[in-house]
């Protein structure tokens, strides 16, 4: 060892939770009390908590009371009154069964904490002068000490204290019971409000906010006609950017009335909107807390696609109400029980409001980016993980979409009806109680009588199966012999055959439908399904409505994709066939074995002129696909991936369009163009899609007139949808007049932080040589501010996510920058930064030169002693998988 070498420190490994360890809580708590005496640098809780003996563990004896605390001042604690001093340790205190007075008892604590220093955004933090709580998934315990667990549920009561100047509003979760003035005092007037939340709740569903906000008020009968008042709060100023979101929450309420026969449970629903986030939104009982990105809108500052989100996120979260709050978790790896289901919900909702067709594309679009990149690298897990050592880095693409699809197949397996009834069983059975999937399932397998056994391995097995499809046809018989493998993922060798519904329906040589759609049920490793009296061999269209979440692996002939394209009656196979045909031209493109074929063009020109079909849908087909679906096919292949390479191609696959259909797209722009005024309804946001898609077309040749188009468009814009993609395109294409837009465009929006985010966005993911410079230039602009995460990631995780050609620059400086910054962030925001970190995870697929550099940055970050639990697990997943 050379003398001057740093000293080399064993890490303390790290404590994993395992689901096999699960034990029921030795106490359980009747009500919380809490009184919050708030000020910025020393807010004080007084806690006063009523536990008893969970009888499921009486027959044990005498258990101490640990409860979880985490950064907390213990000013007092007493039980029954008569103070005491628990054993503090890392993890919270631990009071000796000895010092506790029997099956029953009130302990009483005061706590003192920090929120202004509070960086994390986990427990209580201030936002722009702002008191607010996050508490999902462990955030509780930098409250006050509890067992923060999701099987404890407790009655709340809050009172809040604070300054009535800074913190005029004063909300916590369910009916407000009391406010009033205090006695002034050194720091001025104050005052109080307390709460009351009759409903039982986990600790992760608690919530408080005090500050200065303005309200959009509403009210909603429900069908059994109780009305409910509404209110989204904001800071003054953004009152007239929530009308989007209170309609979206009323479209919510109504469909889960409907569809779902669940009402809303209290007479105040309340939303606030808050700037610094690290999630998107959170579902806490009665007092929802959203990122303020997916609340305000207005035509100037959101597009489309914002409202979409919107609509989707807000839904998302009042659907917990049920599928969450009411009955929620057992403990943390259930957590796919109230995600993944939730997301379907809301998947459900948008495609009712939306149409099923765009929603279901854009939905599998989302779960191959994510989730399928997340199976083949090594971060892959189940749906139900069965180990963590931090839950906040299991909030994953698996656990959410790939949950939901799971839920999607069960409803496919038990038809429509079926699904209502045992969503109907799961209600009435498990009301106020913390479940496990187990249980859920079970009431599918009650109502349904089928026995989901062997479905049950899509919840523990990881990996995206591959399914094979062999034909026969033979004396009018024809014969789809399917099997299906799931790869090995990290910990998981073996793999056992899955349930898999697939949707098949068979088209005749004219393009008529000759079987409509069919569910197979494929639960062997290969089955075969045969068809009888078909007068001619039929083209099949598999996994209509991408059925089951897997990879068919079929070299399907370029004849039958453009005759699906042109025919298939199932919208989602028409789009799948174009984008299939459109990977193998960019793979023959990168690898020299192919060119662009003229029938690609002309099925894309078909599709560009066909008026019948939805423009938002023909916008989808027209899009070519993106690098990083490149380098997952070719990875998945079993190749390794140049982002170069396949810029390229694609590069050129857009050029050739635009300059091939030129005609048709310079037509169809003018023709979608509307004079009407902006609405965000998906009726008007389909055309601006297609026409959006036309101007990228047409800009990727490079043409002045194009870039003259675009300029137009983005000058004489009154709506975002409109502004933004033009100046992107100008900016991406590196047109000669986009810096001065761009400033135009900073100079115009500079106060307002979410336009500021889609400023800095835009520019860091142009894929021009300038970009690293630039965004390492913006990282010092004053509009940046690298603790507010939508700034941290509208920059630096932009560049990193969404710009393969610059983060994966072959010189190495992409990832030195994302890892310089990963470590700086990680100081102030673990949860934020680890999530970041996981940009990472396909460094497996690209070449070696480039796996070097990338594995020498997660080293590099691995090495900074000091690296919160968060960044360090997954870094090192990363490292080992
Ligand atoms: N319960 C989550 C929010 C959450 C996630 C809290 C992780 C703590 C840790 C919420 O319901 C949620 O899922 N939010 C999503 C958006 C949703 C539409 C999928 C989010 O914040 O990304
Ligand atoms: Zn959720």
């Amino acid at each position: 060892m050379r003398p001057d070498s740093a000293p080399q420190s064993t890490p303390t490994p790290q404590q994993s939770t395992r689901l096999a360890d699960y034990r029921a809580p030795d106490w359980l708590v009747d009500s919380v009390a809490l009184d919050f005496d708030l000020a910025p640098s020393a807010t004080r809780i007084k806690a006063r908590i009523i536990f008893h003996r969970n009888p499921e563990r009486a027959g044990e004896g005498p258990a101490d009371l640990v409860l979880d605390g985490r950064l907390l001042a213990l000013v007092s604690a007493a039980v029954d009154g008569r103070p005491v001093e628990p054993e503090l340790t890392r993890e919270g205190l631990r009071l000796p069964a000895a010092l506790l007075p029997g099956d029953r008892f009130t302990w009483t604590c005061e706590t003192e904490i920090d929120p202004k220093a509070n960086t994390a955004l986990e427990g209580l933090y201030i936002s722009k002068g702002m008191y607010c709580t996050q508490c999902e998934a462990e955030g509780f315990r930098k409250i006050t000490f509890y067992p923060d667990r999701p099987d404890v549920m407790a009655r709340f009561r809050v009172r809040i204290e604070a300054d009535r100047a800074t913190a005029p509003v004063l909300l916590a979760n369910g009916n407000p019971t009391a406010t009033g003035d205090l006695p002034a005092d050194h720091s001025g007037d104050r005052h109080y409000a307390e709460w009351e939340d009759p409903h039982p709740k986990p600790a992760y569903l608690f919530a408080l906010v005090a500050g200065d906000l303005v309200s959009h008020d509403d009210s909603l009968t429900t069908a059994s006609g109780r009305e409910v008042a509404l209110k989204i709060y904001v800071r003054p100023g953004d009152e007239g950017k929530c009308a989007y979101a209170m309609d979206s929450l009323k479209r919510a309420m109504r469909w889960d009335e409907a569809t779902h026969g669940r009402e809303y449970d209290l007479d105040l629903f309340m939303i606030v909107a808050v700037d610094d986030f690290n999630m998107g939104a959170m579902e806490n009982k009665g007092l929802n807390i959203f990122n303020s990105k997916y609340i305000l809108a207005s035509p100037e500052t959101a597009t489309d696609r914002d409202y979409a989100l919107i609509e989707a996120i807000v839904a998302h979260e009042y659907f917990h109400n049920w599928t969450g709050n009411r009955i929620t978790c057992r403990d943390w790896f259930q957590l796919c029980l109230k995600e993944g289901l939730t997301v379907f919900r809301d998947q459900q909702f948008s495609g009712d409001e939306r149409g099923h067709a765009v929603t279901r594309i854009d939905d599998v679009k989302i779960l191959r980016a994510r989730q399928f990149r997340e199976d083949q690298g090594p971060l892959a897990h189940p749906v139900r993980p069965e180990e963590y050592i931090e839950i906040n880095n299991f909030y994953t693409a698996t656990v959410y979409e790939k949950g939901a699809e799971v839920i999607g197949m069960l409803r496919t397996l038990v038809g429509p009806e079926g699904y209502r009834k045992a969503l109907d069983l799961y209600f009435q059975r498990h009301d106020g109680q913390a479940c496990t999937i187990e249980q859920f399932r079970q009431c599918f397998e009650d109502a349904s009588g089928r026995d989901l056994s062997q479905f049950a391995r899509w919840w523990s097995q990881a990996g995206t199966p591959r399914l094979t499809v062999e034909e026969d046809w033979q004396d009018g018989r024809y014969t789809l012999t399917l099997s299906q493998t799931t790869p090995p993922t990290p910990g998981q060798t073996d793999k056992l055959p899955l349930v898999i519904p697939v949707a098949v329906g068979l088209l005749g040589p004219n393009g008529d439908e000759v079987l409509p759609t069919q569910v197979l049920e494929l639960t062997e490793a290969e089955q075969s399904f045969t068809f009888e009296g078909l007068g001619s061999r039929p083209i099949p269209s598999i996994l209509r409505g991408f059925s089951a979440p897997v990879i068919v692996e079929r070299q399907t002939p370029d004849a039958e994709s453009a005759f699906l394209l042109a025919h298939d009656t199932d919208p989602f196979n028409r789009w799948e066939a174009g984008r299939g045909t459109a990977v193998r031209i960019a793979l023959g493109l990168i690898d020299g074995t192919g060119d662009i074929s003229g029938a690609w063009v002309e099925g894309m020109a078909a599709v560009l002129t066909d008026d019948s079909h939805d423009p938002a849908f023909r916008a989808m087909v027209l899009e070519v696909p993106g690098i990083d679906e490149i380098s997952r096919e070719i990875a998945g292949r079993g190749g390794l991936a140049d982002p170069d390479a396949i810029h390229t191609a694609l590069r050129e696959m857009r050029q050739t369009l635009g300059n091939e259909l030129s005609t048709h797209l310079t037509h169809l722009y003018e023709s979608t163009k509307s004079d009407r005024p902006y609405s965000p309804d998906a009726a008007s946001a389909g055309p601006r899609a297609l026409k959006n898609r036309c101007l990228g077309l047409l800009a990727a040749t490079g043409s002045a007139d194009a870039f003259a188009l675009a300029e137009t468009q983005f000058r004489t814009a009154d709506n975002m949808s409109d502004a933004l993609p033009a100046l992107t395109i100008l900016v991406h294409e590196g047109a000669p007049v986009a810096d001065a837009l761009l400033e135009d465009f900073h100079a115009r929006w500079q106060h307002d932080p979410l336009v500021i985010d889609k400023w800095l966005a835009l520019q860091a993911a142009a894929p021009l040589p300038g970009t690293l410079a630039r965004v390492e230039a913006l990282t010092g602009h004053p509009s940046f501010d690298w603790k507010n995460p939508n700034k941290f990631r509208a920059l630096i995780g932009v560049l990193a996510a969404a710009n393969p050609v610059v983060f994966h620059r072959p010189d190495g400086a992409g990832y030195r920058f994302l890892a310089d910054w990963l470590i700086r962030l990680d100081a102030v925001n673990p949860q934020t930064t680890a999530r970041v970190a996981g940009t990472f995870e396909t460094f497996r697929r690209y070449d070696t030169a480039r796996q070097a550099l990338m594995r020498a940055e997660l080293e590099r970050i691995a090495g900074v002693e000091s690296l919160s639990k968060n960044t360090r697990e997954m870094v090192e997943r990363m490292l080992a998988g």
